[in-house]
């Protein structure tokens, strides 16, 4: 297993739409294992194949929050080919991502919503989720069609953001990751 270097916004991978998984093999089962770890290492709640470099549909998230001891409970959730059959309500979450350094942003998307794809040993699944868990199905999903948070946000918000990264490229300076920031995906 290795952790991946996170691809960050304005990197032109980020807007590609990711190809559909034709084998599940021992190849992409090391790519999925490369996954988690970056996500755990990060630390994030999410992440999609083309947030490292893959053009894979695939995506992992671990909304696993802190148990009594503060130890961060496991809830792996790997999906290949995700598809999002249903979806029903509407929430509003302050969204972040491991590919937008130093933003974040209220997002609406639906509260419920039922994902159907494929898992690692070539079973079809299909998941329920509600809250959290929704959003951050979405939100990685999202990342397969070559969409980020930003483009749900206002033009104003984004071109926002969009000058701060650029100004601070062009000055040869890093976008500060906010290390306090644990909700990321
Ligand atoms: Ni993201």
């Amino acid at each position: 297993m290795a952790i991946r270097k996170i691809l960050t916004f304005p990197d032109t991978f980020l807007k590609k739409e990711a190809s559909d998984v034709e084998n599940i093999d021992g190849r992409l089962v090391e790519a999925m294992d490369d996954l988690a770890q970056t996500m755990y290492a990060a630390p994030g709640i999410g992440l999609a194949a083309p947030q490292v470099g893959l053009d894979e549909r695939v995506i992992v998230v671990d909304i696993g929050e802190e148990d009594e001891s503060g130890e961060q409970g496991r809830d792996l959730i790997e999906v290949i080919n995700p598809v999002i059959t249903e979806e029903e309500g509407e929430i509003v979450w302050e969204e972040g991502c491991l590919s937008v350094i130093d933003f974040r942003a209220e997002v609406t998307r639906a509260n419920r919503i039922l994902v159907q794809g494929w898992d690692r040993n070539q079973k079809e699944i299909s998941i329920e989720a509600e809250g959290l868990l929704a959003v951050a199905l979405q939100h990685e999903i999202d990342h397969l069609d070559g969409t980020l948070f930003l483009d749900h946000l206002s033009r104003l918000k984004r071109d926002m953001y969009t000058r701060r990264v650029k100004k601070a490229l062009r000055e040869g300076r890093p976008i500060a990751r906010d290390t306090e920031d644990d909700g990321n995906s």
